[in-house]
């Protein structure tokens, strides 16, 4: 691919407003010594297929060193690079190489909980009881305590706590028991994560993700989630990056109800971002059940937040499509409709890609990208759904999700010239996904395909700032498979319309805020009829979109 022109970063305090984030796994994305694993050489020659798709932040999955029994979220050292995947001095190189390009990374900062291979857990468990090393852990004789805290990992574990026989007592964990919980009642572990934050932003990253943060601390008589202590220290976390890193992000994973969710950005002195975890199922029910009530509602329940914060939103991730936050009529809806199989649940949710999920529909898939990038918030794609890539729910954990990049119809996709048997997961070759068909090279050439398609949407999006910074409005509309709502920012007034129903549908709007503006459909350049104080109406094909400018008629 010829290179694109470089496009320098813009010093910009507010940048992730305007991010779109793409996900990835050094490890699943392409492999450029043949052993069968993606590595930072290898991600660095995919730069311009990134730059070219519209995206402009990176997001990385954990690279450390690690056993990999979380797939990296089980970290064994903080301040170096898994060497499967290179060396420190690779990860500058693409960290430099992707700033050229005006992409910004974010990568992973996991500190509920260490790999029980580190170091400080060694240390740890063959320290005194009571000690400062033993007391970087969370320990008890007695493993009823804190019984109210729920299993996460409900597949893999059964109590919070594992017996250490080292230790000769229990050590908590809210995910595998190979995770202990590091314990932030102990200045140390505070002043320990401090420096690895330090460590990363010092190298010049530009945010990190935060792993799990609603669990940092336990307190009998509670869920031990989302306690005050854990806000504490957040503040604190903020204000040291405040005081050193100018115009860096601090992202939360906080899987909560609207509310809490909502607490991890404090009052704009704690997160920047944080995804919105509530939104997500609703999309897919909303889809599911063709009406638009599941997002308004959702969007009704989720408080205002500050000024200077943004919610992540996102369709599909490296987990399962996560369904401990919704009733149990709702899960129970979401498995019929998009996990009749039952391998594909695991935990309480839904291990699946977005196409797999959607059946490899087209049209859906198209409606809720149009919706990601459309709705409040920055959108965060995961690697691969651009170009519909396929799942495999036959492989263990959530493993079936992280399946090497389809780049050619190559051996191994493109994506490592290795024996295909020494690759760290096997491709996609599942008749509907496989990856002699399912490719980039495939798509880049033919203009229909969803990647270009996306590309598109992607490009149209990065001309609005209004996606990323306008006001949301619900427009009333008389038919209830439609969505329709407006984003505004400065000048700029756009207007969405989504048909979520499978068949063709009518709707009338009221758009009479907007008397005397000319919709004009973005991705044709099409004028509609002007808007009047009568309501507005339009027709759509099953599962259409429109997105619309909305533009004085002097202007036409
Ligand atoms: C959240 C991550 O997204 C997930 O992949 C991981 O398994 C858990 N944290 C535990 O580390």
């Amino acid at each position: 691919m010829e290179a694109l022109p470089l496009k320098p970063l813009v010093d910009e305090p507010l940048w992730y407003k305007d991010a779109v984030i793409y996900e990835l796994h050094v490890r699943a994305f392409a492999d450029s010594n043949g052993d069968g694993i993606g590595d930072f050489p290898g991600l660095i020659g995919k730069l311009d297929y990134l730059q070219d798709l519209g995206v402009n932040t990176l997001w990385l999955l954990p690279f450390y060193p690690s056993p990999l029994r979380d797939d990296g979220y089980d970290i064994a050292d903080y301040t170096s690079v898994n060497p499967s995947y290179g060396t420190l001095a690779d990860f500058d190189r693409f960290l430099n190489e992707a700033h050229r390009r005006g992409l910004r990374v974010i990568t992973e900062l996991v500190i509920n909980h260490t790999s029980d291979t580190h170091p400080w857990f060694t240390r740890a468990r063959k320290a005194p009881p009571g000690s400062p090393e033993r007391d970087f852990y969370v320990w008890t004789d007695d493993p009823t305590k804190f019984a109210d805290a729920r299993i996460i990992f409900k597949d893999f574990e059964t109590s919070n706590w594992t017996w250490d026989p080292v230790a000769k007592a229990y050590f908590w964990h809210r995910f595998y028991s190979h995770q202990p919980d590091l314990n932030f009642d102990n200045p140390a572990v505070w002043q320990a994560t401090f420096d690895a934050l330090d460590f990363w932003l010092g190298l010049g990253v530009d945010g990190l993700r935060l792993d799990a943060v609603p669990y940092l601390y336990e307190r009998e008589g509670t869920n031990c989630e989302n306690l005050e202590l854990t806000h504490t220290y957040l503040k604190a976390l903020r204000r040291h990056v405040n005081e050193r890193y100018p115009n860096r992000m601090l992202l939360a994973e906080a899987n909560q109800q609207p509310a809490e969710s909502a607490s991890y950005f404090g009052d704009g002195d704690e997160c920047h971002m944080n995804f919105h975890f509530p939104l997500m199922p609703r999309l897919f029910m909303a889809v599911g059940l063709e009406e638009r009530y599941p997002i308004i509602d959702i969007l009704r329940m989720t408080p205002p937040i500050p000024e200077s914060c943004q919610w992540a939103i996102f369709l599909r991730n490296h987990d399962e499509l996560t369904l401990e936050m919704v009733t149990d009529e709702d899960r129970d809806f979401m498995y019929r409709i998009y996990a009749q199989d039952t391998r594909a649940r695991i935990n309480l949710g839904i291990r699946r890609r977005l196409a797999p999920l959607l059946e490899n529909d087209r049209a859906k898939i198209e409606l809720l990208t149009g919706l990601l990038l459309s709705l409040p918030g920055t959108p965060v794609l995961y690697y691969g759904d651009e170009i519909g890539m396929g799942d495999n729910i036959y492989l263990g954990d959530r493993h079936g999700v992280r399946t090497p990049m389809q780049w050619s119809g190559d051996r191994n996709a493109g994506f490592s010239q290795g024996n295909p048997q020494r690759l760290y997961l096997p491709v996609i070759i599942d008749p509907t996904f496989h990856y002699e068909a399912v490719n980039v090279e495939v798509q880049q050439a033919n203009p229909h395909s969803l990647l270009r398609w996306t590309k598109k949407l992607l490009r149209l999006r990065n001309r609005h700032h209004a996606f990323g910074r306008g006001t949301f409005e619900i427009r009333p509309a008389d038919n209830t498979k439609i969505l329709t709502f407006v984003r505004q920012y400065e000048q700029e007034t756009l207007l969405v319309v989504a048909n979520l129903s499978h068949y063709a549908q009518p709707v009338e709007i009221d758009l009479s805020p907007f008397e005397g503006l000319v919709p004009v459909e973005m991705l044709g350049e099409t004028k509609f009829p002007v808007v009047t104080a009568k309501p507005y109406r339009l027709t759509f094909g099953g599962h259409g979109f429109y997105w619309f400018r909305l533009e004085q008629a002097e202007s036409r």
